[in-house]
């Protein structure tokens, strides 16, 4: 029987609401230029829904954060601390979080950018000033300053590690809830800048996977890592395969003999092999292929020392490949280097290792990816499919069984936990087919619509690795930028380039069996492709 009314009402509120609830980029960021005050309210809106225990900030009770920002953006400080009075909301504690969007919002109505690149030009200093997300962290302003990382030796921070174990515990739950297990094995995607912003929350999540926490040294440097028990740990440890960006092990050299060392140390604990599946998994291979616990116990992979990228993305975009099978292969081939130490101690420093990563994707159930930012998701660049559709497609060849693939929201009030599909319908309301979103883009005119073709490629990119994409996204996207004479018309007008472009990957959608639809619509875009050509021929000499 179907869900009762009421229910499928509340849910389809609580979609609404979470929809309502993102924080949407509405343009691009123009170097050299303060950020315009249509977008403050927003962001303040977003930073003052955090607490921030370090600066002394509550959050804004959520009821009443919409006006109270509105009184602040229009009247100030005090207007906003009265209003909240009004609720019974008292001054000491709406002063602090006020003193922090004053600040920002002072911060984002100037900018040195312009000022600082001629200064960087002549071979002066350059001020430092952290990189992370806005909203994580204010202080990454005023921007046009030198951007420093972190020191890989303090990471996964004590922070960290207490948010990566709440959100790889809803992963597991999430999982679980779905398919009545836990999945003995899982791939994660590791990046570095996301590591640097978060101060390594995915490197504490993996190691909370495997069931191990970082150990310090005599001079504080997370050097090591130690066994949570069993009984602690309430659940098996899983068997974790991290394919890591070549930033990441540029910049996480340590982190990546940690993660290395960790897993080696999960499959060396004596305990029973249905509470340990690294141990299992190790076992396994070590009797099926004759090898040693070196070559069994290999987890971490990157691009060869010197090499970056999956090239899945170029692949994709340019159409050159026929079956999708081959998108998982390249992502193996470009990845398939091991890093960390052997038994002996002796340093593996990008070692190709194809069939140890074979192997250890022929066991994943799961595939994830922590999304840490507000500003950059799914489909807002080709890096996501690139990576989590490119191990998803590898591991769906070698498992013979597609994985279930999640991300997280990690910087949401709540942590949430999506599955790929979840996360590509929300970012297509929230931004593709959004007008706020679209027309934040066309105001930047030519760039805006190659914005906003990028966006249906990358949607087109979750089909070709995962098979993410429903039928409608394509159908909403079409009556939306091409079936719309007046859209078409300007997109036309502004970037024709782009415009034929978007209605080409439509096609090709539709041509390799990504999206159902009725032949007169095929038609449509057909005539209009061909009209596009035509002024194409005619622009360009
Ligand atoms: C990284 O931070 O590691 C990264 C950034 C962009 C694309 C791929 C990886
Ligand atoms: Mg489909």
């Amino acid at each position: 029987m179907s869900k009762s009314k009421d229910e499928q009402v509340l849910k389809l509120y609580e979609q609404l609401f979470e929809i309502e609830q993102r924080l949407i980029p509405t343009g691009l960021h123009v170097f050299g230029q303060a950020s315009p005050q249509r977008e403050r309210g927003d962001l303040l809106k977003m930073i003052a829904a955090f607490d921030r225990p370090e600066a002394g900030v509550n959050a804004l009770p959520e009821e009443f954060a919409d006006n109270a920002i509105r009184e602040f953006v229009s009247n100030g400080t005090d207007a906003a601390v009265r209003h909240l009075e009004q609720y019974g909301v008292n001054a000491e504690t709406s002063r602090p979080v006020f003193a922090l969007l004053e600040n920002v919002s002072t911060k984002l109505q100037t900018n040195n950018e312009l000022d600082a690149i001629v200064r960087a030009l002549r071979g002066e200093f350059i001020e430092p000033g952290p990189g992370a997300d806005i909203v994580q962290n204010p202080d990454i302003l005023p921007t046009g300053r030198n951007t420093h990382a972190i020191n890989p030796y303090g990471v996964p921070s004590a922070v960290a590690f207490a948010r990566g174990k709440i959100v790889a515990d809803s992963l597991l739950n999430r999982y679980k809830e779905e398919n009545g297990r836990y999945p003995q094995a899982m791939a994660l995607v590791l990046w570095g800048l996301d590591n640097i912003k978060t101060q390594g929350e995915g490197v504490a999540q993996a190691l909370w996977l495997l069931g191990v926490r970082p150990v310090r040294d005599a001079l504080n440097r997370a050097t090591n890592v130690e066994a949570i028990s069993l009984a602690d740990l309430g659940r098996p440890r899983i068997d974790v395969v991290m394919t890591v960006s070549g930033i990441f092990r540029d910049l996480f050299s340590p982190t990546v003999q940690l993660l290395d060392k960790a897993v080696r140390l999960v499959a060396s604990l004596d305990e029973p092999q249905d509470q340990n599946y690294v141990r299992k998994h190790v076992r396994e291979q070590m009797t099926q292929e004759q090898c040693d616990t070196d070559e069994a116990a290999t987890r971490v992979f990157s691009n060869a020392p010197g090499n970056y990228g999956t090239n899945v993305n170029f692949m994709v975009m340019d159409s050159q490949w026929e079956r999708e099978e081959t998108l998982g292969d390249l992502f193996v081939t470009r990845k398939c280097f091991a890093y960390g130490r052997d038994s002996q101690g002796r340093a593996i420093e990008g070692r190709e290792a194809r069939i140890a990563m074979d192997r250890a994707l022929s066991r994943v159930e799961a595939t994830y990816q922590n999304i840490d930012t507000f500003e950059i998701g799914l489909t807002d660049v080709d890096h996501y499919f690139e990576y989590l559709g490119g191990v998803s497609k590898a591991v769906e060849k070698r498992a013979q069984a597609r994985p279930a693939i999640y991300l997280s929201d990690s910087l949401s009030r709540e942590v949430k936990i999506r599955t790929l599909e979840e996360t590509v319908r929300l970012e297509t309301r929230a931004k593709t087919l959004n007008p706020k979103w679209y027309e934040g883009m066309l105001r930047h005119g030519f760039r805006g619509v190659a914005e906003i073709e990028n966006h249906v490629s990358n949607t087109f990119g979750w089909s070709a690795t995962a098979d993410a994409v429903d039928d409608w996204i394509y159908s909403e996207v079409a009556n939306t930028f091409v079936f719309d004479e007046s859209m078409l018309e300007r997109l036309r007008d502004l970037n024709p380039h782009s415009a034929h472009a978007l209605v080409q990957r439509l096609l090709e959608a539709n041509g390799r069996g990504y999206w159902e639809t009725d032949p007169d619509v095929l038609q449509r875009l057909q005539d209009i492709s061909s009209d596009l050509e035509d002024q194409l021929e005619g622009v360009t000499p």
